[in-house]
């Protein structure tokens, strides 16, 4: 039986930009390759540095940017390929909450148009039942029926982006991708959002992709974590397989830096050298410049994935 929800096939995203005063375009090659199933009722994270490619792989799913090679399935069926019809019960379905509450609410808007919105275009609802749903979902999302009046300014960071989730859930959605949502947040009320999203799922048998380059967040949210590492998975596995015993040297080094996560005594690993640019990768694994275990040939060569038990997945040649 396969149990994917979504099923993401050697994924290729660039990007074309200007090179600058001599001309000429640069392509940034955003995402390279990346495998990943997200299993219907999990989250999933993706952790990575920044520019490694994260949101663009959120954006190729919900079809904000086209890959130029690759696959990506919804229930099995390629995403690519997809019929109005089905691109339009697709957007109902699938859900977007962005980092930045101050930028992705329209200011403009009274809360309750901004939540009646996405219920007018997508469905034939009366203004009543468009009315219930969207209190119902005000209160999902500890949200009073009084803020409903008001603009996205009279309310605080964490209130927009309760806001933002409960914009999110009207239309009833099974997937729900959230790309950083609480680093944008005072520290004092991430948790609270944290809770929530972990409420909301749950409850409503959500499926979530979280992008957040927190671990400590991953390791209380997520079922699943991916790391990324330029455009690629470097290693998927669960939250115990990836914390407990990690196995791709990046892996290793990314978790020996958090103190609260790093509490077995391992040794911090400092990686030297620069994240090398997505516009000139390195040849052979991508991680071979900052490696502390390369090897000759990972100079060369391109490391297959090594699948340990329960889909644990590591790109690496110290497991081919
Ligand atoms: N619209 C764009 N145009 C050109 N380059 C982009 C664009 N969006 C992202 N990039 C580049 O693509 C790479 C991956 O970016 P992104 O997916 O935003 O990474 P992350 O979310 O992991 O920080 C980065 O080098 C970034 O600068
Ligand atoms: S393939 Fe080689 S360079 Fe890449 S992570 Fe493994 S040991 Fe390091
Ligand atoms: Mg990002």
């Amino acid at each position: 039986m396969n149990d994917s929800l979504v099923e993401i096939k050697d994924l290729h995203v660039e990007y074309k930009t200007d090179k600058g005063v001599f001309g000429g375009t640069q392509i940034i090659h955003a995402v390279n390759g990346a495998n990943l199933k997200i299993k219907k009722g999990e989250i999933l994270a993706i952790a990575g540095e920044s520019g490694c490619g994260k949101s663009t792989l959120a954006k190729a799913i919900i079809k904000l940017e086209t890959p130029i090679q690759g696959q990506i399935l919804y229930n099995n069926s390629d995403m690519l390929k997809m019929s109005k019809k089905e691109l339009k019960e697709f957007r109902k379905k699938v859900q977007m909450i962005f980092q930045n509450p101050y930028s992705s609410l329209d200011p403009k808007m009274k809360i309750i148009n901004t939540l009646k919105e996405p219920l007018k275009i997508n469905t034939d609802l009366s203004d009543e039942e468009i009315e219930k749903i969207v209190e119902d979902t005000a209160c999902k999302v500890g949200l009073d029926k009084e803020c409903l009046n008001l603009y996205p300014h009279e309310f605080s960071g964490g209130q927009r982006q309760r806001i933002a989730i409960a914009r999110a859930l009207v239309l009833n959605p099974e997937f729900v991708l959230a790309d950083e949502p609480v680093s944008a947040l005072d520290v004092s009320i991430q948790a609270q959002i944290i809770n929530l999203l972990k409420d909301l799922k749950e409850k409503y048998n959500l499926t979530f992709l979280l992008i957040t380059h927190d671990l400590s967040v991953i390791k209380y949210l997520a079922d699943r974590v991916a790391i990324m590492y330029l455009g690629e998975i470097a290693e998927i596995g669960t939250v115990d397989e990836i914390f407990n015993d990690p196995k791709h040297p990046y892996t290793k080094a990314l978790l020996s830096a958090v103190p609260e996560i790093n509490n077995k005594g391992r040794e911090k690993i400092l990686l030297t050298g620069e994240l090398p640019s997505p516009a000139n990768l390195p040849k052979g694994c991508k991680f071979h410049t900052r490696c502390p275990q390369v090897m000759l040939k990972c100079k060369e060569n391109c490391p297959q994935n090594t699948e340990f038990e329960n889909g644990h997945c590591v790109k690496c040649f110290l497991y081919n």
